[in-house]
């Protein structure tokens, strides 16, 4: 059999579950979107959140965005992830407000401006924010993630595997994203949970956290 781990077989997965996500229907990403938020609005890590990072969906991934006015009403915080000018393929994270100026960054997907310095100030690393909501291309019943394969998020919390305190991972996907095992890799950050429009999967503890 062809390992889980071989760089064609995982490239191939990710086709797949990308293609699976890309055919919804607007009507379905609708209904998912709305689905997931009172998934997530039952978890205890996003309930005790004062500053919580959000992205802004592409090609297909599911829309946490309508939490916007929930969090807005309980004054918590929101960032979204923005690519590190410096620091290659990671992020750090700027708040975001109904007004926050706004450009594409080379993928072409928008972020907060970060070129004008009020917005400089307002940007916080990962190890800053309460709880981190992932996107991703594919998980498993561990709450194990495969991405769109940069690597990302694994470098901006690789911060996380040297142990101390960390902020909550929450992985949020379409169900139909669910595979039966995904291969990790030894930079593979793991989730505490993923949430989809049906469910919610909880990472095994003691893997999970050192
Ligand atoms: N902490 C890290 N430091 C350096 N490179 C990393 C780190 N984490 C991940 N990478 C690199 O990023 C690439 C993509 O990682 P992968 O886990 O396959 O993607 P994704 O998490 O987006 O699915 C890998 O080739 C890996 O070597
Ligand atoms: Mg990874």
């Amino acid at each position: 059999m062809e390992s889980l781990h071989d760089p064609e077989a995982k490239r191939a997965l990710r086709r797949q579950l990308r293609r699976k996500r890309s055919i919804l229907s607007r009507h379905e990403q609708r209904q998912a979107a709305l689905n997931l938020c009172q998934q997530l609005k039952r978890l205890p890590e996003v309930q005790r959140a004062r500053r919580i990072s959000l992205y802004l969906p592409v090609n297909g991934e599911i829309d946490p965005t309508p939490l916007l006015p929930w969090f807005q009403k309980r004054n918590v915080d929101v960032y979204l992830p923005v690519l590190r000018p410096l620091s290659a393929n990671s992020l750090w994270f700027v708040a975001y407000h109904a007004h926050t100026p706004m450009v594409k960054n080379r993928f072409g997907i928008l972020e907060p401006d970060t070129r004008f310095a009020a917005h400089r100030r307002n940007r916080l690393p990962a190890w800053a924010l309460d709880t981190l909501i992932v996107p991703l291309v594919g998980f498993d019943a561990q709450a194990n993630r495969m991405g769109m394969g940069g690597g990302f998020y694994d470098r901006s919390l690789a911060f996380i595997r040297r142990g101390g305190p960390a902020p909550a991972l929450i992985g949020v996907a379409h169900a139909c994203q669910q595979v039966d095992t995904l291969p990790v890799e030894p930079w593979d950050v793991p989730l505490t949970a993923v949430a989809s429009d049906r469910a919610v999967v909880r990472a095994d503890k003691k893997k999970s956290r050192p």
